[in-house]
């Protein structure tokens, strides 16, 4: 295992993410956690310092002891972790000109940390303070264009330092240089697959399972929560139960599917379906946020009757590590839409939280589903909020518009599937508001709705890029729309990045 110690980058989770794609376990520790003691509990095989927004030489900056250094496991300092082992050993650290995006590197050795580098290099560069005076005992092994010292090892000990950022991919030779840490410097096993995750999870899940005599899982035909049903209940058998509320506000198909699924998968789940009981409730209702308010209540009101006030000792939540490193330390982020979650259960529940995928990012749940042998359409399920198309019709919810929304966004996913574009995108779907736009059908004029698409790339939905779908693909998702929903006469294609955009209308 290698432990990333954070200083509040973010791209601190990217550093976890790319070692455990290169197939070596790694773990996130915020610095103020990263005592020695819980550093040696963890018994890592190799300690990666990341970046992080403060000054190494500011009073009360972000440190840890130079005993980290003295473990005799690798060390790899980044951009701040890279200023901090500078700072600890008598190096200089000063304020510069500072250098941003991407930048060129002269590589001085090509070997060790930067074994099949070039002599001259493109990095990703994001910083304004730079190692003045490397400390005594170190070498410098790569220089910027603008003469900074970007690069450094210590001369015997495997200490190691980089001022760019190997973890994103506008460093082409990033991974590489990641690879030659964690395999070739740390010499850490490649053993990071769908079986050590199982492990792992039925570990976690034995010690956590113990005296929950009732389990309840609330599944929402997400792959977070279908998955998590699925492995509890591999282990807890018929003490599970599963609930499955249908708001009326699910995407095509998906009820019957779930259902469908769970059952086939041997769990009984109780199905309730209140969408009219939803969809009244939301008559007449234009805003975002009150229409959230509305979901969130009515599904712990929908939940519990359906329970009928049986206890359950302990509940199974879904959540992924991000959310597990985040709600434990500082390095939250501000919630600009309120979502909803089934964290917040009726108040007489006051059931155990268990979460067996709290180890997991995204993409190794996704694989992990695959490897219990759910079917495709289920591993690769994009995100979906909670509230559902609730959040996708803009204005009023009606029955008209919630069907033009759940129409065009199946025709988009299945556009993207037929051309191998769906795996690759966040997130993949359609919109519809209140605008019209004037068409002409057959011969006649019609004034129709105007379909909004969209279709975004991100890591973790906290930024995100518009896709540069192919025009042909573009036009294919048009012509479907309008041909197989008549009352669509116009289909646009939403083209801003978040920020300043956010992923859903609203
Ligand atoms: P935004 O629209 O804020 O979305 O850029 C970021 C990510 O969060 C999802 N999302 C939600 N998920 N309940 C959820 O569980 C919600 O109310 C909700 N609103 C947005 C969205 O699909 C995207 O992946």
């Amino acid at each position: 295992m290698i432990l990333v110690v954070n200083f509040g980058g973010q791209y601190a989770h990217l550093i976890a993410r790319r070692i455990r794609d290169i197939g070596v376990y790694a773990e996130i520790i915020p610095y103020t956690e990263a005592s020695r003691s819980a550093i040696e509990a963890r018994d890592p095989e190799a300690i990666i310092l990341s970046g992080g927004p403060s000054s190494v030489y500011e009073a009360g900056a972000p440190g840890i002891g130079d005993w980290v250094l003295d473990l005799g496991v690798p060390v790899l300092g980044i951009c701040y972790g890279f200023q901090l082992i500078a700072h600890m050993l008598g190096g200089e650290v000063r304020r510069s000109r500072g250098e941003y995006g991407p930048t060129k590197v002269r590589v001085l050795e090509r070997s060790g940390l930067l074994r099949g580098w070039g002599e001259e290099e493109l990095v990703w560069m994001s910083h304004s303070d730079h190692v003045a005076e490397v400390p005594r005992d170190f070498i410098v092994t790569a220089l910027s264009e603008n003469g900074y010292v970007a690069a450094f090892r210590h001369r015997e000990r495997p200490i190691y330092g980089v001022q760019f950022h190997p973890e994103v991919k506008h460093t082409p030779k990033g991974r590489l240089l990641l690879e030659n840490f964690s395999l070739g410097i740390a010499k850490a096993e490649r053993n990071w697959n769908p079986e050590r995750m199982m492990e792992l999870i039925e570990e976690y899940l034995r010690r956590e399972l113990e005296g929950c005599d009732s389990v309840l899982a609330a599944v929402s035909g997400g792959v977070d929560s279908t998955v998590a049903a699925v492995l509890v209940s591999r282990l807890a058998g018929n003490r599970l139960t599963s609930v499955f509320v249908n708001h009326g506000l699910m995407r095509k198909g998906e009820p019957e599917e779930v259902v469908t699924l769970l059952r086939d998968l041997g769990m009984d789940p109780i199905y309730v379906d209140a969408s009219h009981e939803f969809l009244s409730a939301l008559r007449g209702v234009r805003d975002c946020e009150e229409k959230r308010r509305i979901i969130g209540e009515k599904f712990i009101e929908v939940f519990s009757r359906a329970l009928r006030g049986r206890r359950f000792d302990c509940l199974v939540q879904g959540t992924l590590y991000p959310d597990v490193i985040e709600s434990g330390g500082e390095i939250g982020a501000d919630r600009i839409k309120s979502h909803h979650n089934v964290a917040a259960l009726p108040g007489w529940m006051e059931a155990r939280v268990i979460e067996p995928l709290r180890y997991l990012y995204k993409d190794e749940v996704r694989a992990l589903a695959r490897h219990l042998g759910l079917p495709d359409w289920v591993a690769e399920r994009q995100p979906f909020p909670g509230p559902g198309l609730g959040v996708r019709v803009m204005g009023e919810i009606t029955e008209e518009k919630l069907r033009i929304a759940r129409e065009a966004s199946a025709i988009v996913e299945r556009v993207l599937r037929e051309r191998g574009l769906h795996s690759r995108v966040w997130q993949a779907f359609a919109a519809v508001g209140d605008d019209r736009w004037v068409g002409v059908k057959g011969d006649s004029r019609v004034e129709g709705y105007i379909v909004t698409v969209r279709v975004v790339e991100s890591e973790d939905a906290m930024t995100a890029d518009w896709s540069k779908l192919p025009p042909e693909v573009m036009e294919e998702v048009s012509k479907r729309i309008t041909s197989r929903i008549p009352e669509v006469t116009m289909v646009t294609y939403a083209i801003t990045t978040k920020p300043p955009s956010t992923i859903e209308p609203c």
